[in-house]
């Protein structure tokens, strides 16, 4: 009950912020929230910096790339001041950011600590390769709110193609162990992240028919995005683009029927140009990515540091407050922006 009330005002946060366009009032609100003590951002954190697959739409998939991952991982050790210097003021902790969560060993610590810090959000987004129905219950247990499992292919041909290295089986097994944890505690939510191309997005018409009794609360596509030099580099939409609409509105009814939340672009975004807009000053402020390499801002130290006192060192309340009076001009930046629709 507790966790449903959690997810429902965490939507509808997202709404309405979605609802309120002026960059400069939602400055001021992270400004008050900030001096009050409040929660205001969200912590994005890679445990370890390694993967065991190589999707080809993912950087993972550049050999070269792949090398410079460092396979660092927090020591267990370093969770507790993690929690103490972060956690009391995080809305949400997304664990699995930018690799792959569950090669890391202490993530039920992890979720511990949240919950003793009453995070009010606690996610992971993981291929769901590796994790056994022990490691699930746990996790579960240990007070995780939501799992993202990432999904690119619907049948076992394409997604064991798109996500090299991967096993279709290994994956369905992991969700249908998640659909009978949802049996027992139906706050906990599934969602499933589909990143889409022109090569993947047909079959996905077939969604319901292949995935007919596997429990899901949100299904999110997510068009590829050009990160580095994937061994996929397709980003034309041209085969697909007059389909796209009937393929989306079939999935949104079959999802509205089930009660299942759809998020999906809408097709002129699919082909948009890169626009100038000023929402990298807010992502700034809210997005704490945290990694065995980097812990927030490049000058933050762990040992030392708690975010009260680093923000007193550095004066982050007048940074914050800066941005309130800010020119619009002084804050665009260019980049793609994506307007998902959340029905
Ligand atoms: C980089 S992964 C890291 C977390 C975890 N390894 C996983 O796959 O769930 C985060 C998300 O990015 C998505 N993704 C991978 N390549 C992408 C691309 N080229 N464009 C957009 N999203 C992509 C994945 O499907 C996944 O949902
Ligand atoms: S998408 Fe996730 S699972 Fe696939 S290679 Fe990238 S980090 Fe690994």
């Amino acid at each position: 009950m507790v966790a449903r009330k959690k997810m429902r005002n965490f939507y509808i946060l997202l709404k309405i912020n979605q609802h309120i366009k002026s960059v400069r009032l939602k400055s001021l609100g992270i400004y008050l929230l900030h001096l009050s003590g409040k929660r205001y951002f969200g912590i994005f954190l890679d445990p370890v910096l390694a993967c065991n697959l190589r999707c080809r739409m993912c950087y993972f998939s550049d050999e070269e790339k792949r090398k410079s991952f460092s396979h660092e991982m927090f020591k267990q050790e370093d969770l507790p001041r993690l929690a103490d210097a972060f956690f009391h003021r995080a809305l949400k902790l997304q664990i699995g950011c930018g690799a792959e969560p569950s090669l890391f060993p202490y993530n039920k610590e992890l979720i511990r600590l949240g919950k003793a810090k009453k995070v009010p959000y606690i996610s992971m987004t993981s291929n769901a390769n590796r994790l056994k129905e022990k490691d699930w219950r746990e996790l579960v247990s240990a007070g995780l709110d939501e799992i993202t499992l990432s999904l690119h292919g619907v049948t076992k041909q394409s997604y064991e193609y798109f996500m090299t290295g991967g096993s279709y089986e290994a994956f369905c097994s992991s969700w249908l162990v998640l659909t009978d944890i949802k049996k027992e505690r139906p706050d906990f939510k599934i969602r499933i992240n589909y990143t889409v191309n022109k090569d993947n997005m047909r079959e996905l018409g077939d969604f319901f028919s292949v995935f007919p009794a596997y429990a899901l609360d949100i299904l999110q596509i997510r068009p590829i995005q050009q990160m580095g030099n994937p061994a996929y580099h397709h980003f034309s939409w041209d085969d697909i683009y007059e389909q796209y609409d009937s393929i989306i509105e079939k999935l949104r009814r079959e999802c509205s029927g089930r009660q299942i939340t759809f998020i999906a672009p809408a097709k002129q975004d699919l082909v948009k140009e890169e626009n100038e807009n000023a929402d990298s000053v807010l992502v700034h402020s809210t997005f704490f990515y945290i990694s065995p390499k980097i812990c927030w801002e490049s000058d933050f130290e762990l040992d030392k540091d708690t975010y009260e006192s680093y923000a007193k060192r550095t004066r982050l309340g007048c940074a914050l407050l800066a941005n309130v009076f800010k020119s619009r001009k002084k804050m665009l930046t260019t980049k793609k922006q994506l307007n998902y629709k959340i029905n």
